[in-house]
């Protein structure tokens, strides 16, 4: 028998209301490690699988921009091991992935503090970033070494550089004006944010960008979301009413 297409019409959702931009807190890598007793770089190591076919599917259900948190700027203080195991990881999966997401014509973008991270990781980023620039099929934007006041404090440093120079006046400076300092200015606002592993919280993710998302979150630990995970939140996206604000009747 042939294999169902993954399309959003066969997932049983509404192609037209698909959100434009999904977000993604991939959390519960450590804790799925340890319920398991084994080491948290197993936990990443089984979260980039996940990551890898989430992005495919949501390539195949016409989502057009898909970011995730792969690594915060407080997740310097984990231990060294971890952090270590972290850039090795990223990196390792950048080389191996990279002919795979050309082929699907995925446009891999990075928002986050590139200076900091190592020379390999940040070559590597750089080039996937310009090999895949003039895609125009799903943009893989991974927030690295990100933090959202970071990103606002960057911003606001690149407006006073524009005062200070003359090219600006204060008054100028409105919310289009502070969005398009942003790290991907030209990626739109989330309109749905997922968060694996059960938290509450937007750990310093996309605080600007996030003012109007709805948010999903979900109990399941990131290593074990599946499509049919993705399908959920999709559906659940599907049912709210976004009101922006305004009264909807
Ligand atoms: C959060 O789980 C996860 C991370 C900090 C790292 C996410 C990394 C991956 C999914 C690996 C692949 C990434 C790329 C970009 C190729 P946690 O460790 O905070 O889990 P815990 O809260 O259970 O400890």
């Amino acid at each position: 028998m042939p294999e169902t297409p993954f399309t959003a019409e066969h997932a049983g959702l509404d192609p037209a209301r698909l959100p434009v931009h999904v977000a993604i807190i991939m959390d519960g890598n450590g804790r799925w490690a340890s319920a398991r007793g084994k080491n948290r770089l197993l936990g990443h190591d089984q979260g980039y699988r996940t990551l890898k076919d989430i992005v495919y599917a949501c390539d195949d259900l016409g989502i057009r921009y898909l970011t995730v948190y792969g690594f915060s700027s407080e997740n310097w203080r984990r231990s060294q091991e971890e952090v270590g195991g972290l850039m090795t990881l990223m990196l390792r999966a950048m080389q191996t992935e990279i002919e795979e997401l050309i082929q699907n014509r995925v446009r891999v973008r990075v928002s986050g503090r590139m200076s900091d991270l190592p020379a390999d990781l940040r070559e590597e980023f750089a080039d996937a970033m310009r090999r895949t620039a003039d895609f125009t099929g799903l943009t893989f934007n991974l927030a690295i070494n990100y933090g959202g006041r970071g990103e606002v404090v960057d911003a606001v440093q690149a407006l006073a550089r524009k005062v200070l120079a003359g090219e600006l006046a204060p008054e100028e400076i409105d919310e289009a004006a502070v969005a398009a300092h942003l790290y991907a200015p030209d990626i739109p606002d989330p309109d749905l944010l997922i968060r694996t592993a059960g938290e509450l919280r937007l750990s310093n993710f996309l605080l600007w960008q996030t003012a109007y998302s709805e948010i999903y979150v979900t109990p399941t630990c990131w290593p074990d979301f599946d499509r049919a995970h993705l399908i959920a939140a999709l559906a659940d996206y599907q049912k709210r009413i976004r009101k922006f604000g305004a009264v909807v009747e």
